[in-house]
């Protein structure tokens, strides 16, 4: 709802403002992790493909973390599904890395409080450490690895009155990712100081708003967030783009519902897939406008989401 979009240490990943996110039903992962003697190198396969080196490094990596403070030199094989197109600007990354976190300390007996597990799904991926949590969840930027966390935002169940309803335009893997999208833009846009400056207050608002139950409020303030994030973009060097004709489409067509009297509002992260925020009370008049004009396949109901679950464990 607000935008995490940039990094002051690319490494710790440590953002360079707060953000708030809530989690969802419709897309998820399913991670299993296995540690062997066995084994002379790590394994991923991601929806039942082997991966090559390079995606095989990135999970090393976060594996090395772990394996670190396991005090632990055993390889692993990482089997992961995605219930959500990777690397669409779904957020495949936040649901896949906040799953990789909670297998893998699972799998090395780490008993990690949810401060601690958002910590280390942190490393993976920035939106990772929000989503191992249900409901709203803020991820408060910090200073430092130990500082760096996200935690849930009380809202008196606000959650369940809402949906969200995907525009899916385009699965395919994007071009440019999350991670150099936002470097880039740090780096070279001129309007990344303007998005820096209204982040707190927006963020105020968006906490008001859950806490007073306001969708209208709530609403507003996530499509400025996600308007203003994908503004900065325009201004990089070299210029960029997540949206494609169709996402403009999505989201005059919300403006249009709206003015029809209609309360619904849109966001989009860095990919050109619009989610459409409504009440639940107004979920099947929205789905039907959007129906006529794209297919049904393309819209994707969701509400909220329960926290990261531990499905089963084998002790070897
Ligand atoms: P998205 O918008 O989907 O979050 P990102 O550019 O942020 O896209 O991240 C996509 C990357 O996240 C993938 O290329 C991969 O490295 C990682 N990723 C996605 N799903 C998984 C998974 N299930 N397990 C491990 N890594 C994953
Ligand atoms: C636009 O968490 O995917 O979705 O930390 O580099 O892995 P890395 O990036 P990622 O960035 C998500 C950006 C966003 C906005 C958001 O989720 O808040
Ligand atoms: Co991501």
């Amino acid at each position: 709802m607000i935008k995490y979009w940039g990094k002051e240490n690319q490494e710790l990943i440590i953002p360079m403002n707060n953000s708030l996110s809530l989690t969802l039903d419709a897309f998820y992962t399913e991670t299993t992790v296995t540690f062997s003697e066995e084994l002379k190198e790590d394994h991923f396969y991601l929806d039942n493909q082997l991966q090559d080196p390079k995606a095989t490094l990135k999970v090393s990596r976060f594996l090395d973390l772990v394996r670190q403070k396991a005090d632990c030199s055993l390889y692993a094989t990482v089997k992961s599904q995605n219930f959500v197109p990777t690397a669409a600007g779904l957020a495949s990354s936040a649901s896949g890395l906040a799953a990789l976190a909670g297998a893998t300390s699972a799998a090395l007996n780490l008993d990690l409080s949810p401060e601690e597990l958002s910590r280390l799904a942190r490393r993976g991926s920035g939106s990772a450490c929000r989503s191992i949590y249900g409901g709203f969840a803020e991820w408060q930027k910090g200073t430092s690895d130990e500082t760096s966390y996200a935690v849930e935002i009380p809202s008196n169940d606000f959650e369940n009155e809402l949906s969200m309803l995907f525009v899916v335009v385009n699965d395919a893997q994007k071009d440019i990712s999350s991670r150099d999208g936002m470097q880039r833009t740090v780096e070279t846009s001129a309007f990344y100081d303007g998005w820096l400056q209204t982040v707190p207050q927006d963020l105020q608002k968006a906490k008001q708003a859950i806490a007073e139950k306001n969708f209208i409020a709530l609403g507003e303030v996530t499509e400025a967030s996600a308007l203003k994030m994908h503004g900065t973009t325009l201004a990089a060097n070299p210029p960029f783009t997540y949206w494609s004709a169709e996402s403009m489409q999505a989201m005059n067509l919300v403006r249009q519902i709206r003015t029809a009297g209609i309360p619904c509002y849109f966001t989009m992260d860095a990919g050109p897939n619009v989610k459409i925020l409504v009440e639940r009370k107004n979920e099947a008049k929205v789905q039907a406008a959007l129906a006529e004009h794209f297919d049904s396949q393309q819209l994707i109901l969701a509400h909220a989401g329960p926290k990261i679950e531990i499905l089963s464990k084998e002790d070897a």
